[in-house]
């Protein structure tokens, strides 16, 4: 792979890094087209990071289907398939990590504790080999995208990080490698999540701009279907991910809630333009 890299210097071609786990949806496509617009060379990397899993959590059973997801990216145009093997990411011995201090210890890593350590360290290590100008991630992981364009400028890296709009299947669910896991009542009852976003989005198109009322409308909807264990649905800074009573600044409004075995996240991005206009983008 860095002999790959040094070849795309040399050839001054703008290389794009899309990095993912696999079990590849319309979300990831939608970031390898992105990543064709503005690059002459594409590389997606299929790696299942050991390091972002708890003990707990559901490693060893991560959808993996590396046919599929070869025969997807081909058509997808991507121009190198990078499949780093867990030696090679992780030699013996290795002892480094990056965290990306106080956004790494909110929400979801609150919950999930180590997680993101593992994804700013992979992260870290999947640029410094494909040396990419840019690198594309997914808004519907808004903490981790946060949490990687933190540190790319905390770092000087010269990687641009670039994230790109939730992909949504057609009654609202937020496309996620792990929807596979969803029995037919779950993947039913998950499309709530859309629906409580939706909730809140009307509420800051009426010009209700508090916390407190936009996550009682979000519970409210959250509360009429049985099956979501909810974790949290809260406002937040979009820079700092601290909770935010009163938006007047770029937000997300995030949900978080389990369905089953399987844990979702949805969101909506807050932002203001120039003259003060407020989008919410779900
Ligand atoms: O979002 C993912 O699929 C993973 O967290 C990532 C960014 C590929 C790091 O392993």
């Amino acid at each position: 792979m860095k002999e790959f890299a040094r070849k795309q210097r040399e050839e001054n071609r703008i290389v794009g890094l899309v990095p993912t786990m696999g079990a590849l949806h319309a979300g990831h496509l939608s970031l390898i087209k992105r990543a064709r617009q503005q690059c002459s060379s594409v590389v997606a990397s299929i790696f299942v990071n050991p390091t972002q899993f708890s003990p707990s959590e559901d490693f060893s059973k991560y959808p993996r289907n590396l046919p599929a997801d070869t025969e997807k990216l081909e058509s997808a145009g991507v121009h190198c398939l990078f499949l780093p093997e867990a030696k090679e990411i992780y030699p013996q011995g290795y002892s480094t990590y990056i965290t990306v201090e106080g956004l790494s210890e909110r929400l979801e890593g609150r919950l999930r504790p180590g997680h993101f350590r593992g994804v700013s360290t992979v992260v870290m290590k999947l640029l410094q080999i494909v040396q990419p100008q840019f690198a594309y991630f997914g808004r519907k992981d808004a903490q981790q995208a946060t949490i990687i364009s933190r540190m790319a400028k905390d770092l000087n890296l010269d990687s641009e990080i670039v994230v790109c709009a939730i992909q949504r299947e057609p009654d609202g669910l937020a496309m996620s490698s792990r929807n596979v896991y969803l029995n037919v009542t779950d993947r039913q009852a998950a499309t709530v999540l859309h629906r409580a976003l939706q909730a809140a989005q009307l509420l800051l198109q009426n010009g209700i701009r508090d916390a407190s009322s936009l996550q009682a409308a979000m519970h409210r909807v959250l509360k009429e279907e049985s099956r979501a264990k909810v974790d949290y649905a809260e406002i937040v800074d979009a820079q700092t991910f601290e909770p935010l009573t009163h938006i007047n600044r770029t937000a997300y409004v995030l949900i978080a809630a389990k369905f089953g075995e399987t844990r979702l996240l949805d969101n909506m991005l807050v932002d203001f333009s120039d003259t003060g206009q407020l989008t919410a983008e779900l």
